[in-house]
């Protein structure tokens, strides 16, 4: 959705066929959600600066050819915008099936098993089957039995990296949306992370010289692990003990400088 538009001149758009007035410099995304409409994200965030990565808030916009990223597509004066018509519906679906044809099918024993976005994202678009196998042939069933066979660079095959004392990184789960890379250089200026790879190989990376977190430039803030919408990287506390029930604004309990880090 990208950081809050500084205050604009006005503009007045139609989504949905609601009038909607926000300042100028505002995303369509942010529009929606200020007119009590949520479009499905997976990339963007309330704090993080827009990135267009993931491509499943695609709307339509009269007068304007195919289906742009509502979260990197500000507002314009008679802007007339479409977010639930059958044609972005259908892209979302899509988007949302290759997303989850490259990811573990093993929701109900994973730590983040209801507190997930892409779970959250899949009911939200209605998907209930998934046509495509995973890389390399693999049936699904066969994610589990197919990880860690020699040479091979595919996240889905890369062992689990435990090496931090505070969180874990499971590159099977990442779905490379960045916001923990841009978590690191936005709210933290540590620039620890980096994507690594191209495709089905591409992943979240401590640094190309780094072998693991621990060896990185990471300085454990955490604000990676709150940025990331999957179970890829968890604290080890919510690991153990699962997912807290309620949510407190605290110093951040990672490096002590006091910032006022959310925990939700
Ligand atoms: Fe807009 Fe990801 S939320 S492209």
């Amino acid at each position: 959705m990208g950081t809050p538009a500084k205050q604009g001149k006005p503009v007045t758009l139609s989504i949905d066929g609601f009038e909607v007035t926000v300042p100028e410099g505002t995303s369509v995304m942010r529009a929606a959600a200020e007119a009590g409409m949520q479009i499905p994200k997976l990339c963007a965030t309330d704090s993080l600066d827009a990135f267009g990565s993931c491509r499943l808030c695609v709307v339509e916009i009269e007068g304007r050819r195919g289906t742009p990223a509502s979260c990197t597509t500000p507002v314009h004066p008679g802007m007339v915008v479409h977010t639930q018509s059958e044609k972005v519906r259908r892209i979302r679906k899509g988007v949302m099936e290759l997303y989850i044809s490259d990811h573990p099918l093993d929701c109900l024993t994973c730590a983040a098993n209801g507190d997930c976005e892409l779970q959250d994202m899949a009911g939200a678009v209605g998907l209930r089957d998934v046509r495509y196998e995973a890389p390399e042939n693999a049936p699904l069933a066969n994610h589990f039995e197919a990880r860690n066979t020699s040479g091979a660079t595919n996240p889905q095959w890369l062992p689990k990296d435990d090496s931090n004392p505070y969180f874990t990184y499971d590159p099977s789960k990442c779905i490379v949306c960045s916001r923990c890379v841009r978590a690191c250089e936005e709210v933290q200026g540590t620039f620890a992370l980096t994507i690594q790879g191209r495709g089905f190989d591409s992943r979240v990376s401590p640094g190309m010289a780094a072998d693991d977190f621990l060896s990185s430039d990471c300085v454990s803030c955490g604000a990676c692990v709150q940025a990331c919408p999957t179970a890829t990287l968890q604290e080890k506390s919510v690991i153990e003990l699962g997912t807290p029930d309620r949510s407190v604004v605290t110093t951040c309990a990672y490096c002590g400088v006091g910032c006022s880090f959310k925990a939700e």
